[in-house]
């Protein structure tokens, strides 16, 4: 959804901006530019494409200014050219704009800024931006930006530059996420905290409605109203080696290596005394957790996946009646939500701006906030009352996988906490799924240690252009979230049904060419499951199964088997879910897609 990032200090401001949308790459990258200062003016360089066609227009140019923006763009107002790239400039050429959002009032705006007689040159909501800020400025920056930011309606990040200026940069939120680093003798900007990381991990989070003035000798913040803040610096404890490939051809591959340690460490302090114990890190205590009726899941997309596979979990270790929904429709819906109900907000970046309206909605009722994610800082963990954070290190592959692995690794102990705290759930249960959770991340390394059988299979079907995938049960999810791993980077198309479905419409689609994908683990529901694979077997479909070792049935029955280690009913998404990541990512690279900057996609979807 666009990457933003700034910088002003004693550094060479174009280098630290390439590097930094290099980084944000996964936010979005039909075009991209920078602006940075070029003796008493500004430069502004933008090109269509990727972040590598824009530097190599820079490699010809000197550019030596230390204060500079950049952009990497995901096109919402305009079609992707030159022109619709950001920065941009208002008609003056004083002042220099990078914008993450969409106004929604751009055209009212637009249309009294032509009455008075300014011209555009883009098609964007952002030019909007820049031109109503040279109109509101009187001399006084400070006031023409709280002016501006009355004026606008919809959601905004920027970052600001005034050719007159030589020593600031200016920052405005309001929605999408902007982060500020403090560094010694420089200040930085960016959407995201991986662009900043080579240079500082001591950061603030902007809050909707600042203003920040970034300088070499720090930065100031102010609110809506005009009064001075003092914020927190918070230290990142990431460190720039997560955000690289670290000798992977693509972080989406390194990404689902790193799920053993994933799960690993989001299990590490959690389990205490042979008993999960979140007491360090959320306040819900038996008192708080006696009062809830219900718990509400919300996520999107892969977030969702996770959401889906807890709630099969919750509903057996807790007696809380359960809803999962995706936020973009709980949002609007009507249902009762009130002091009685624990909403859990899934969300890898906690910035997806309809997980985020939805949690406000939640919140305005009255309901228990809790956040699942892995962004310390995010939007939604300041929002919620609680926040449970995935250990997963950054992700940078726009296609999820280790996050999902955190969220389930997160969700479980959860739900394993909560169902101790309302006495659903007894100390032998709890013993013994504590004694499956810490053997999860050694089968999950076995699971990946067979990748070379993934990619044979992805080299026999690199060139089907269909698949069912089936799943029943805990495995329903996972078969959901394996189609949408294959579709969002190969671009095959992939639908997901529950197992017992395909015979009220999808089987329908049967054929030889369409091979059906089953994750048939042998649960209680094995032996549906099978029946199901029969059923598409009859109609000659070609069987992918997802099976435990040494199932000598499930090899009889399917074409071809990608088996995993066996674990309890309960846990089998965290070994099924791998062999469908990378079969999704070996198909992608058979198929010679963009795997870790897919089409279309952004990674953090901060519009509506
Ligand atoms: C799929 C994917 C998306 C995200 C979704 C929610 O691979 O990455 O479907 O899961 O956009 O994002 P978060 O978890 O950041 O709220």
């Amino acid at each position: 959804m666009c990457g933003i990032v700034g910088y002003v200090g004693h550094r060479k401001a174009c280098s630290v901006l390439l590097d930094g949308l290099k980084r944000l790459e996964y936010r979005g990258y039909d075009s991209a530019g920078l602006a940075v200062r070029d003796g008493e003016g500004i430069k502004v360089i933008k090109e269509v494409g990727k972040v590598s066609d824009l530097e190599r227009i820079l490699v010809g140019l000197d550019l030596e200014g230390r204060q500079g923006i950049g952009h990497t763009r995901w096109a919402t107002h305009g079609g992707v050219s030159a022109v619709n790239a950001h920065p941009h400039v208002d008609g003056m050429g004083r002042f220099v704009l990078a914008h993450n959002g969409i106004v929604e009032n751009y055209h009212e705006l637009k249309e009294a800024l032509l009455a008075d007689g300014i011209s555009f040159s883009s098609e964007t909501d952002t030019e909007v931006i820049v031109q109503l800020l040279s109109k509101l400025y009187d001399g006084d920056i400070l006031r023409a930006l709280t002016a501006l930011q009355a004026r606008l309606e919809g959601s905004y990040a920027l970052a600001i530059i005034d050719r007159d200026d030589f020593n600031h940069i200016y920052c405005l939120r309001n929605g999408p996420p902007l982060v500020l680093g403090l560094g010694e003798g420089e200040s930085f900007c960016a959407s995201d905290i991986p662009a900043i990381l080579p240079y500082t991990r001591r950061v603030i989070y902007m809050d909707d409605g600042e203003i920040a003035e970034l300088s070499p000798q720090g930065i100031a913040l102010w609110d809506k109203s005009g009064s001075s803040l003092q914020k927190k610096t918070f230290f990142v404890d990431w460190d720039v080696s997560m955000a690289e490939k670290g000798g992977y051809p693509h972080f989406m591959l390194k990404e689902i290596h790193e799920q053993g340690g994933v799960c690993r460490s989001t299990l590490k302090d959690r389990l205490i005394g042979g008993r999960v114990d979140l007491s360090n890190e959320i306040s819900l205590d038996e008192k708080v957790v006696s009062r809830f009726e219900g718990v509400h899941l919300v996520a999107c997309g892969t977030s969702y996946y996770a959401a889906l596979v807890a709630e099969r979990v919750f509903e057996r270790w807790t007696d809380l009646d359960l809803k999962v929904d995706i936020a973009s429709e709980y949002r609007y819906r009507q249902g009762k939500i009130g002091p009685d109900t624990l909403v859990i907000f899934v969300s890898q970046s906690g910035e997806t701006a309809d997980t985020i309206a939805a949690e406000r909605k939640a919140r305005e009722m009255g309901a228990y906030c809790l956040a699942v994610t892995n962004v310390r800082g995010s939007t939604l963990a300041r929002d919620c009352d609680d926040v449970l954070l995935l250990k997963a290190g950054p992700e940078i592959g726009v296609a999820a996988t280790k996050t999902f692995m955190g969220q389930i690794t997160a969700l479980y102990l959860l739900a394993i906490y909560i169902g101790r705290l309302r006495g659903t759930l007894h100390v032998e249960q709890e013993m013994e799924l504590i004694d499956e959770l810490i053997q999860l991340p050694y089968k999950i390394e076995t699971v990946l240690d067979r990748e070379p059988v993934v990619e044979e299979l992805a080299s026999r079907f690199a060139d089907s252009n269909n698949f069912l995938f089936l799943g029943r049960g805990i495995s329903y999810p996972i078969a959901m979230e394996g189609a949408l791993k294959l579709k969002e980077i190969s671009y095959v198309h992939a639908e997901a049904y529950a197992a017992g479905e395909m015979k009220h419409g999808p089987i329908a689609l049967l054929e030889p060419k369409v091979p059906v994908v089953v994750i048939a683990p042998r649960d209680s529901l094995y032996e549906k499951t099978l029946s199901n694979i029969q059923e598409a077997k009859a109609r000659h479909a070609p069987i992918i199964a997802v099976g435990f070792d040494d199932d000598e049935r499930l090899a009889q029955e399917a074409n071809y088997v990608l088996s995993v280690p066996y674990t309890i009913e309960e846990f089998s998404p965290f070994v099924t879910v791998v062999p469908l990541q990378l079969f999704a990512y070996h198909m992608a690279k058979k198929r010679g897609c963009e795997i870790d900057t897919p089409r279309n996609l952004a990674k953090s979807v901060t519009v509506e």
